[in-house]
């Protein structure tokens, strides 16, 4: 029953997207998923009233009750939960990555945006969990690039996923309806991109 925590100091990195499309991945697997949503802006939340009553289901936290949320979630039979937090909070990001089995950090593949990574991946050494990179929203067929920013956020004491989320624009279509681009369009490539991902943090959890 592994918890998620996805993280990241910088807005717009993709950790909403990241986990509505890991708790989707595991419903499709027939897991009990969960999202439990930190973020004030309500984001996940705001996905799941826009789906109506279809799993995955999407709670709301206050950042100290997240550990009480998730012990009462698998009292209740979930077996995967994520755990999504806001950006700029040091706060909700730590109660997110103590309560958590595993930890990922969306980044895009910019110069910007790897340069921000390194007080979260500060973040996560500090508290002694185990975290990766996950590249988002970057360009597909750039191996080049990608190896790079994995060199690079290595410098930083972190390894990144081998995995990537490429750009695709059925993201944006697919959330707008309350989808994910697994429904949107199944067996598609960014499908396919979220399935090896989904599989790989299985991998890492031990499931
Ligand atoms: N792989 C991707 N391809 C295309 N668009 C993406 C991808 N990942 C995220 N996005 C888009 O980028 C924006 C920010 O993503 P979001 O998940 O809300 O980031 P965060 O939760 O970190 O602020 C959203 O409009 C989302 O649809
Ligand atoms: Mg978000």
């Amino acid at each position: 029953m592994p918890t998620i925590a996805i993280i990241s100091q910088k807005g717009g990195a993709g950790k909403t997207t990241l986990a509505l499309h890991l708790a989707a991945a595991a419903e499709a697997a027939k897991e009990v998923s969960l999202i439990i949503d930190t973020d004030p802006q309500a984001t996940a939340t705001q996905w799941a009233e826009w789906r109506g009553d279809k799993p995955p289901e999407v709670i709301d936290s206050a950042p100290p009750r997240i550990a009480a949320k998730i012990a009462q979630a698998k009292e209740q039979g979930a077996t995967f939960i994520v755990v999504d937090t806001p950006p700029h909070a040091d706060s909700a990001a730590s109660r997110a990555v103590e309560a958590a089995d595993l930890v990922l950090i969306p980044c895009r593949p910019s110069a910007f945006d790897l340069a921000a990574i390194k007080t979260t991946a500060q973040l996560v050494q500090m508290l002694g969990k185990r975290a990766y990179i996950v590249f988002t929203a970057g360009p597909p067929n750039a191996p080049r690039m990608y190896e790079d920013a994995s060199e690079l956020v290595r410098t930083f004491g972190i390894e990144a996923c081998p995995y990537i989320l490429t750009d695709r624009a059925v993201y944006r279509h697919a959330s707008a309806e309350g989808k994910t681009v697994l429904e949107a369009e199944p067996g598609g490539k960014a499908a396919q991109e979220v399935e090896q991902v989904y599989t790989w943090v299985c991998e890492h959890v031990g499931m």
